[in-house]
């Protein structure tokens, strides 16, 4: 590819996978914004830095002045927006930074990219791509069967999700209006290495490790539609190669399992590579059930397995293995925020 890219939140779980993956497969500049609200987020900056391609920015997307100025500077020829405040609970206890980070941080995005293709040369406007991350919780909540797609209406339920669906339709509006190059992406939950340790996996990971409680809100009934979090790589970058502008893509995990079953299997896990004298499921509690919990999401991958060729590698069972795996070896990332 070449090509210089812009990430935002490139600190984070998933466009930290991405940038890793841009690095490493070609030879990509990657600029990278984050405002850093993550201690352990600089780890991976500094790991990034010792790569002479990746250039960190440590900017709050509140900033429009500052992003119209980045802008000219670094001259894009793409962005991957997935910079956003992520957390449904911390969104029930403090939603201003939500609509701050993800309505207000996504409309300064769009502006200065705006200002910044009204200067492009044809040729370069012609290959200029946004591409926008966002999440199947933006369609709300479904009964025991059917799955969200693209066609699929929004019903936001959660301060975070609705911010989200307010960055979708601002995104959507860019394109319409301005003729700004987008695509959206709406995924799945994702796990894997290098997850921030408040998410439920990586919670009940490192709490099993440390004999912990594991909390499980509610009767543990609600079902997600889980997918490794390099199986979403592949497909952000196939959307980047081959994706049709102003399109939609829902990516799916194949993965639908209810939260106690992912419980169960982390702890399966947890007795074969530190057995002790107990089962580790002996850790969970059950917990009062968080406000407006969605009961399940799942999605139908059809059109972009089919248009793009995209199907997740990583099962459910393989993926859970790496990824206890990898909290166990990598304790010095996690081990003094518990
Ligand atoms: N984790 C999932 O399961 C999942 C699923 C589907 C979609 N998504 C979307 O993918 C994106 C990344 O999610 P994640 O789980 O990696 O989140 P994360 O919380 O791990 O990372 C988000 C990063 O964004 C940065 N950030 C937040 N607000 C910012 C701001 N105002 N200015 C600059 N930087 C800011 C944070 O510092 C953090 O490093 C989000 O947009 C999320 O909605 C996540």
């Amino acid at each position: 590819m070449n090509k210089k890219i812009l990430v935002t939140g490139g600190a984070g779980f998933i466009a930290g996978a991405l940038i890793k993956r841009l690095l490493n497969e070609e030879n990509n500049i990657i600029h990278n914004i984050d405002k850093i609200s993550y201690k352990n987020g600089l780890d991976r900056i500094h790991e990034f830095n010792k790569n002479h391609r990746h250039i960190h920015y440590a900017i709050d997307l509140k900033n429009k002045e500052l992003l119209i100025d980045l802008f000219e500077e670094i001259n894009p020829d793409a962005i991957f927006h997935l910079a956003a405040e992520s957390h449904v609970d911390v969104s029930l206890s403090n939603p201003e930074q939500f609509i701050q980070s993800n309505i207000v941080g996504t409309f300064n995005l769009l502006e200065a990219t705006r200002i910044y293709m009204k200067k492009l040369t044809s040729v370069k406007r012609e290959s200029f791509k946004f591409i926008h991350i966002s999440t199947d919780e933006v369609f709300g909540s479904l009964g025991s069967i059917g799955k969200f797609n693209e066609n699929s209406n929004y019903n936001p339920r959660s301060p975070y999700s609705a911010s989200k669906a307010a960055s979708d339709h601002l995104v959507d509006a860019w394109f319409h209006s301005y003729s700004i190059p987008t695509i959206i992406t709406n995924c799945s939950n994702n796990y894997g290495p290098y997850q921030f340790i408040d998410k439920l996996i990586p919670l009940a990971i490192t709490n099993g490790i440390k004999n912990l409680p594991i909390p499980l809100y509610g009767n543990g009934l609600n079902i997600r539609d889980w997918l490794f979090v390099e199986d979403h790589i592949d497909a952000l970058i196939l959307v980047f190669k081959k994706g049709r502008i102003g399109e939609k893509y829902c990516i799916g995990g194949y993965g639908e399992r209810t939260n106690n079953a992912v419980l169960e299997k982390i702890c399966e896990n947890l007795d074969i590579f530190i057995p002790k004298n107990y089962p580790h499921k002996q850790l969970i509690k059950n917990v009062k059930d968080r406000a407006g919990h969605d009961n399940r999401y799942a999605i139908d991958s059809d059109k972009i397995s089919k248009e793009l060729n995209w199907l997740p590698k990583i099962s459910f069972e393989k993926g859970i293995e790496i990824t206890v795996n990898w909290y166990l070896e990598n304790s010095y990332w996690w081990n003094n925020l518990k």
